[in-house]
């Protein structure tokens, strides 16, 4: 797969000694969502400010399009799209020149029909004439991103777009980024919600503390790092694991009244395997009143990650 952003040795040490990149290698294909989690200070905003030229990096390089961003950076930037974290953008302006003004900033030629079609696509057009500053929070978001289209960029960093951004319009904000992919775009986004990069997430990068600590596929890594957990209640309390069951990765708890099932590997073994134990316990006659099973999800691996590396920063 064509690569469309290539990180090498990225690092960016902040005035006053902060190492908020750390040598970070990483490659970006064309046309994939890439998911960039981490907790707060993690890093992932200092990332994209350097491959848009708003950080300067302390050491490393960053090729975007085949251009050496030290070297071509307009080049590569007019190609480039950047939502945000921060609502800042010019209140007082009406929502359709805003985004009119956004593209002509990367030197396009004004177009009124593609920019109505963007403005359509994010359900902004009828709301075209209205200042930004009189909009509810969600659609200012949706301003931001509509500016950052307005050039019509290949590669769409999107930094937090759903963050503080209610259920109902967090789902919405995840259409607009699967039409956005569907289109050819390929996008970065960062996020803490777990739940966004599992669903929206070609593939997931992990960062905390500047380094990447992992980047895989989002299914190989669930399947990876996944875990089934079932918990089995008792219909009398044991003492101690019955033999037949021994060969399970089981322990017992609450004092022997259950009994908690911990394996797998995010891909089904483990179900599997508590339909196995189950059949177990019925052939040695230990008689159960209930069963509870959850599958990992990518928050439990996150944080299982981040407890290894020494905790949330
Ligand atoms: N301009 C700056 N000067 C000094 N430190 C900064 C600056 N910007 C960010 N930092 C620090 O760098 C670290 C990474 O920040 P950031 O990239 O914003 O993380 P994230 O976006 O993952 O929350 C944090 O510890 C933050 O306080
Ligand atoms: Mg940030």
């Amino acid at each position: 797969m064509e690569p469309i952003l290539e990180l090498a040795g990225l690092s960016k040490v902040y005035p006053g000694g902060l190492k908020a990149l750390d040598d970070v290698d990483l490659t970006i294909r064309k046309g994939e969502i890439f998911a960039l989690l981490g907790p707060n200070g993690a890093g992932k905003t200092t990332l994209i400010g350097a491959v848009c030229g708003l950080v300067r990096p302390s050491a490393g390089t960053i090729t975007a399009f085949g251009y050496d961003m030290a070297r071509d950076w307009r080049r590569a930037r007019s190609r480039i799209g950047l939502v945000p974290q921060e609502l800042s953008t010019d209140m007082f302006e009406p929502v359709e020149r805003a985004v009119s003004y956004s593209r002509g900033l990367f030197g396009l030629a004004p177009d009124k029909a593609r920019i109505e079609e963007i403005l359509r696509s994010l359900s902004l057009w009828e709301k075209r004439d209205e200042r930004i500053m009189s909009l509810s929070g969600g659609m200012k978001r949706r301003v931001l991103i509509a500016k950052a289209l307005a050039h019509e960029p290949d590669l769409l960093f999107l930094d937090e777009p759903t963050a503080g951004v209610d259920v109902e319009l967090r789902k919405g904000m995840w259409a607009v980024i699967d039409s956005m992919r569907e289109r050819g775009v390929t996008i970065i986004l960062t996020t803490h919600y777990l739940e966004e990069a599992e669903m929206m997430a070609d593939r997931v990068g992990i960062i905390n503390r500047g380094k990447l600590l992992m980047v895989d596929e989002k299914d190989a890594m669930m399947a990876r790092l996944g875990r089934t957990e079932a918990h089995i209640t008792l219909a009398q309390p044991l003492d101690t694991l019955p033999p037949a069951i021994a060969r399970f990765p089981v322990e017992l708890e609450a004092d022997g009244a259950s009994l908690c099932y911990r394996g797998g590997d995010g891909t089904g073994k483990g179900k599997a395997e508590v339909a196995e134990l189950t059949k177990a316990l019925i052939g040695s006659g230990i008689d159960f009143t209930g069963i509870e099973t959850r599958e990992s999800s990518l928050e439990d691996i996150f944080v299982s990650l981040l407890g290894k590396e020494g905790g949330v920063a």
